[in-house]
């Protein structure tokens, strides 16, 4: 059924984007929806080894898929919380363009990634008349199955985040895409936060942190080091001179 003058929900194309969609949006769509769908868990199980993605073969880089939730309840994960609500936004898509963009995806994401569908709902605020019915409505999704080539599977959260730290490839770090979608993910809305990303994304910080302060000591010459200590000494003996004569002439003033 239409509302408020849009077609009904069959003459309109919705696409679900809970990856690097959210923040890099596909061509042709006029219209980009924040929201959620349920029955998902997403996670950096997804191996990104193509040439045209993040990540070479011999370094693939991760990126996220979902899996169904009732699949992912039965697997040991280290995350072993998820929200209910997986957090992206659906784009509609002009319908003679739809081929279009579904070539632009299998070149620019599918590799081992299938097509569902998902009902999606629009976040709380989302002006009614731009949205296609009452409630939720369909939108197509592309999943990475645990069938797929691709697929990894439960990662420890620290292994994951130090290959994802040192993945890199033609369309830049993995870490990129990573930090990307925590951002992305802030901005939808207040209750769109996803610990799986944010616990990662934590962890390549303190990645980041500790190989700029590794990188730190190491670009000190020993050459350096050896003036810093003689500077260190001389300071030192400046400094016990200064005392001493501090301390002679106390004990002069006080004799
Ligand atoms: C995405 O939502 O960004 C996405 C994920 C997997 C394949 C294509 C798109």
């Amino acid at each position: 059924m239409s509302t408020k003058g849009t077609p009904a929900q069959a003459d309109e194309f919705w696409l679900f984007g809970y990856g690097s969609l959210i923040w890099k949006p596909p061509p042709h769509f006029d219209r980009r929806i924040p929201g959620w769908v349920t029955g998902y868990v997403r996670r950096f199980w997804q191996v990104r080894a193509s040439q045209d993605h993040r990540g070479t073969p011999s370094a693939p880089g991760r990126v996220v898929t979902l899996i169904t939730r009732s699949f992912w309840s039965q697997l040991t994960d280290h995350h072993d919380s998820a929200p209910s609500r997986v957090w992206g936004v659906a784009y509609r898509i002009a319908l003679d363009k739809v081929a279009e963009v579904k070539e632009y995806l299998d070149i620019r994401e599918i590799n081992g990634y299938t097509i569902h569908y998902t009902p999606f709902h629009a976040a709380a605020g989302v002006d009614p008349s731009l949205l296609p019915q009452h409630g939720p409505f369909k939108t197509l999704v592309y999943i990475g199955t645990p069938d797929n080539d691709q697929f990894v599977g439960p990662q420890d959260p620290q292994q994951l985040a130090e290959h994802i730290y040192r993945s890199t490839g033609p369309s830049g770090p993995n870490r990129d895409y990573l930090w990307g979608l925590e951002q992305a993910l802030n901005e939808l809305s207040p209750e769109s936060g996803d610990e799986h990303v944010t616990d990662l994304s934590d962890r390549l910080r303190a990645i980041a942190a500790r190989e700029e302060k590794d990188g730190r000591d190491r670009s000190v010459s020993p050459e350096l080091v050896m003036q810093r200590e003689q500077q260190h000494h001389q300071q030192h003996h400046e400094f016990t001179r200064v005392c001493s004569i501090d301390e002679q002439e106390e004990t002069e003033r006080t004799s």
